[in-house]
C-alpha cells in the first residue's frame, strides 16, 4: 500500500450567522472595508456551549459517512485544533469517545492555522510506513472564543467551524506529497499574550485572544505561500498546470489572489470559502475542501493543491490526488 486516500469528507458550522452588517453595530467597522479588505462577507460563530469538540464530532460523524467507514475500524485520529475544549484530555481523544473508537491513536496537532494540514502531513507518514491503515484528520476551531470583540482589527476576521477527511491505505494514488514548516522567531507578529505559564488575567476571555500585526503577517504569508507551492509541485514533479484546484487557507482573498496568480491559476479553479465562513483556522482548508467535493467541483482523479499559513509562524501543504 503505497498511498494515503481521502475516501470520504465531511464538516461542521454553528448555526448562528454575525454578518458584516451585525458587526457595524458592535464595532467602528464597514461592511465595505471588511469585504474590500478580506473578502468576507460573514461568519459562523458558536452557541454559547458548542465546542470545538462538538463541531469537529460532527464534521467527522459526516466524513466516517461518506466513506462508508465504522469509527471502530479507525486506527488513529489526529486533530489539528488550536481551541481545544480542555487542556487535556485532547479534544481527539475527546472525539474518539464520542464515536466508539476507543482504543485507537488519538491525539491534537497545534500548527495553528496549519494545523489540518500539518494533521494530514503526519496522518499520511503514518499510512506510507505501513503503521496505520485508516486515520481520521479533523480540523476544528471556535476561534471566536479568543476574540477581543472591542478590536476591529482582528475580530471581524474570524469564524467557527470544523471539516474532516478519512484516509486509507491504497495502492491508488492518493497524497503525492506534503512539506511542513515553521519558524518561531515570528512569534510576536500572530500569538494569544496569555497562556497556562503566563497565567490568566481578569480581561475579557481571561487574556486569552488573538493578538496580530496583520499588514506584517499579510507579507510573510504571501512570500512564504510563494515558495511552498513551488517546493511541493517539485517533490511530485509536478507542474502549475497539472493542479486542477488549489484548495487555500481562507483567511483573506487578497491573499488567497496572490497565491493562485503565481500558479498561474484563474480563480475559477480556486475554491473559495472565506466570504462565508472568514478565517476558521484549522477548519478552513478541509472545509473548503468539503464544500468542494459536495457541491460537485472536485471529482475523482483530479489533482488538490492544499496550503496553509498561520501561528508560530508555520506552513504547510499537501498534493493530492483525489
Ligand atoms: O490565518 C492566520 C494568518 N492571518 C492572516 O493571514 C491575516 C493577514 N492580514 C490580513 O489579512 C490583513 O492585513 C488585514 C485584513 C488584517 C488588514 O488589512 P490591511 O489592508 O493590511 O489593513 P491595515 O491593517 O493596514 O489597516 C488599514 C486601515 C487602518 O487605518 P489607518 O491607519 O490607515 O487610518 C486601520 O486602523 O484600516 C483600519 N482598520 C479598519 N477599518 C475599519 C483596521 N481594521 C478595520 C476594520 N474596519 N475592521
Amino acid at each position: 500500500m503505497k498511498y494515503a486516500r481521502i475516501i470520504g469528507t465531511g464538516s461542521a458550522l454553528p448555526e448562528k450567522v454575525l454578518t458584516n452588517a451585525d458587526l457595524e453595530k458592535i464595532v467602528d467597522t464597514s461592511d465595505e472595508w471588511i469585504r474590500t479588505r478580506t473578502g468576507i462577507t460573514q461568519r459562523h460563530v458558536a452557541a454559547d456551549g458548542e465546542t470545538t469538540g462538538d463541531l469537529g464530532f460532527l464534521a467527522a460523524t459526516r466524513a466516517l459517512e461518506a466513506a462508508g467507514v465504522r469509527a471502530e475500524d479507525l486506527d488513529m485520529i489526529v486533530v489539528g485544533t488550536t481551541t481545544p475544549d480542555l487542556v487535556f484530555p485532547s479534544t481527539a481523544c475527546l472525539i474518539q469517545h464520542r464515536l466508539g473508537a476507543n482504543g485507537c491513536a488519538a491525539f491534537d496537532v497545534n500548527a495553528a492555522c496549519s494545523g489540518f494540514v500539518y494533521a494530514l502531513g503526519v496522518a499520511n507518514a503514518f499510512i506510507r510506513s505501513g503503521q496505520k491503515k485508516k486515520v481520521l484528520v479533523i480540523g476544528a476551531e471556535t476561534l471566536t472564543r479568543m476574540v477581543d470583540w472591542t478590536e476591529r482589527e482582528s475580530c471581524v476576521l474570524f469564524g467557527d467551524g470544523a471539516g474532516a477527511v478519512v484516509l486509507e491505505a491504497s495502492d491508488e494514488p492518493g497524497i503525492l506529497a506534503t512539506r511542513q514548516h515553521a519558524d518561531g522567531g515570528y512569534k510576536h507578529l500572530l500569538f494569544s499574550p496569555v497562556g497556562v505559564s503566563v497565567g490568566f488575567s481578569d480581561a475579557p476571555n481571561h487574556g486569552v485572544k488573538i493578538t496580530m500585526a496583520g499588514r506584517e503577517v499579510f507579507k510573510v504569508a504571501v512570500k512564504t505561500l510563494d515558495s511552498l507551492v513551488g517546493e511541493t509541485l517539485a517533490d511530485a514533479g509536478m507542474t502549475e498546470d497539472q493542479v486542477d484546484w488549489l484548495i487555500p487557507h481562507q483567511a483573506n482573498l487578497r491573499i488567497i489572489e496572490a497565491t493562485a496568480k503565481r500558479l498561474n491559476m484563474s480563480m475559477d479553479r480556486v475554491i473559495v470559502t472565506v466570504d462565508k465562513h472568514a478565517n476558521t483556522s484549522s477548519g478552513s482548508v478541509p472545509l473548503a475542501l468539503d464544500h468542494a467535493v459536495r457541491s460537485g467541483k472536485v471529482k475523482r482523479g483530479q489533482n488538490l493543491l492544499l496550503e496553509a499559513f498561520g501561528g508560530g509562524f508555520t506552513w504547510a501543504s499537501a498534493l493530492i490526488r483525489y
